[in-house]
């Protein structure tokens, strides 16, 4: 047994848990991560439910799988992720050459399921939700060469938004002690990291040990990262609006190498639509809070997540989505078609929105969104950013990549020597989905950017 490969559904946490993954079972089996599952000797899925087109995936993926398996029995396939936590051992049933099925708070758990289950040669379940353990389990991060990195730092969510599978895939809220983020941060940053993004389902809601006696939030714990020398960037993701507190908006004022963007999801402009939707906070505060973050960070951007067709969701519910898009300006937004989630209290309202109607409301609210996006690409063309080279370019080896404060991607001649340093670039086009730019002047080291 040699060969790992991984593939990763879902949201950037199940990123971070699938590298962790591999470090796990580096260190334990000694496998090596490979590019091509034919060659793997364990295949695991790392699985998302959110949407029920989410979860459809899965088993086309482990469908593909199979064929390897049949030619080679001793290949082990395995399933995780919230999937995984949320059919537990019935997954078996609809597949049943997986052998190892595990929840995203077992995953520490991988080298002991993997032993039981090629000494017992018989297949292992555990989804249990002992969170406690997981990141007292995990390995040291290895020396990885990229700019930028997640760090998960808090996990579940106590919210029960009616539509959403998260806290019944990922257990209640918990949150890690920030001596043990900030340790895994400076490592990170030894290792040439630049730019950390801080990882929870419920980021804000967090609420860690700081060491002393005592528990802090997000702000003070964001205040402790930008201490740490070398690091150039901070980000968080994704936020409630109603952790969005006072002494959080202030730090977007005060703490410079944090980002001046923010994904803060609304769901919807509609009041009704959000109380069904169990929200915890209407337009009006969620407008109040974005312009106090706008007052504290003069030209922060925003971006949100939409969900277009929730039961009950009639045009003029509709129409005040639109209005409040109009009103906040979002950058860069995903939106979504409602799908019932198993488990989920808005099981019990009618589905009721017509799939077409579904579909030309998220094709309005898309069109508009990407407008402002391009918009604000647009106003970017001429200007000089600073940009975190991360690497060469996928497309052409004669450029490399990398990102502006505002989280969009820039292509540029350069070479890949560049990467992890933040740099000073002219934008010069804007196209669908990146930027073009040149370096402002020829000496890269002239317009580094202080380290
Ligand atoms: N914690 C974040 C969201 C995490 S889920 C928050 O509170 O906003 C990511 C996104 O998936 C959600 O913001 C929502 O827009 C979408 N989503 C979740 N459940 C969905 C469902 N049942 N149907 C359609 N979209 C859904
Ligand atoms: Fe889901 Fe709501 Fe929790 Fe976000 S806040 S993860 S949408 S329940
Ligand atoms: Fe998907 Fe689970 Fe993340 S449902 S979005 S993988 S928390």
């Amino acid at each position: 047994m040699q060969n790992l490969f991984i593939k990763t559904y879902g949201c950037q946490m199940n990123e971070y848990d699938s590298e962790r993954m591999a470090d796990l079972l580096a260190q334990s089996h000694g496998l090596t991560l490979v590019d091509d599952p034919q060659q793997a000797d364990v295949l695991l899925l790392n699985t998302c439910s959110i949407r029920e087109k989410a979860e459809d995936k899965v088993f086309t993926q482990l469908g593909f799988w199979r064929p390897f398996k049949e030619k080679r029995p001793e290949v082990i396939i395995g399933v995780g992720g919230c999937v995984a936590s949320q059919e537990g051992a019935k997954l078996r049933r609809r597949a049943p050459y997986v052998d190892l099925v595990f929840g995203p708070q077992t995953l520490h758990r991988l080298p002991d399921l993997l032993d039981a289950c090629l000494a017992e040669r018989h297949p292992q379940v555990d989804v249990e939700f002992p969170v406690l353990e997981k990141f007292d389990r995990l390995p040291q991060r290895p020396g990885r060469d990229g700019a930028t990195a997640f760090l998960t730092i808090q996990e579940g969510c106590d919210k029960f938004c009616t539509f959403c599978v998260v806290p019944h895939t990922r257990g209640r809220e918990y949150s890690r002690s920030m001596p043990d983020i900030l340790r895994e941060a400076r490592s990170l940053v030894d290792q040439g990291v630049r730019e950390i993004t801080l990882l929870g389902q419920n980021v804000n809601a967090y609420r860690g040990g700081t060491g002393l006696i005592g528990v802090g939030g997000l702000a003070e714990l964001l205040e402790r990262l930008s201490r740490i020398p070398g690091l150039l960037r901070l980000r968080y993701t994704t936020s409630h609006p109603s952790n969005l507190d006072d002494e959080l908006i202030a730090a977007h004022g005060s703490i410079d190498i944090l980002a001046p963007h923010l994904h803060l999801p609304v769901q919807s402009g509609s009041d009704r639509i959000l109380r069904r939707m169990h929200r915890k906070h209407n337009v009006e505060q969620y407008l109040d809070k974005i312009a106090r973050l706008r007052a504290a960070r003069p030209g922060i951007q925003i971006s949100s997540d939409f969900i277009v067709g929730f039961p009950g969701e009639t045009e003029a519910d509709f129409a005040a989505t639109m209005d409040l898009i109009e009103a906040v300006r979002f950058d860069q937004s995903f939106s979504f078609k409602y799908s019932q989630r198993p488990n989920t209290p808005a099981l019990k309202l009618k589905d009721d929105v017509p799939e077409a109607e579904k579909d030309a409301r998220l094709a309005i609210l898309q069109g508009r969104i990407n407008g402002l996006a391009q918009g604000y690409a647009q106003a970017l063309v001429g200007t000089r950013q600073a940009v975190l080279i991360t690497g060469p370019s996928r497309r052409d080896p004669q450029e490399v990549t990398g990102k502006t404060a505002c989280n969009r991607s820039v292509n540029l001649p350069g070479s890949s020597a560049w990467a992890g340093q933040m740099l000073d670039i002219e934008i010069t086009a804007a196209l669908p989905n990146s930027l073009r730019g040149r370096l402002a002047q020829s000496d890269p080291t002239a317009h580094r950017l202080a380290v």
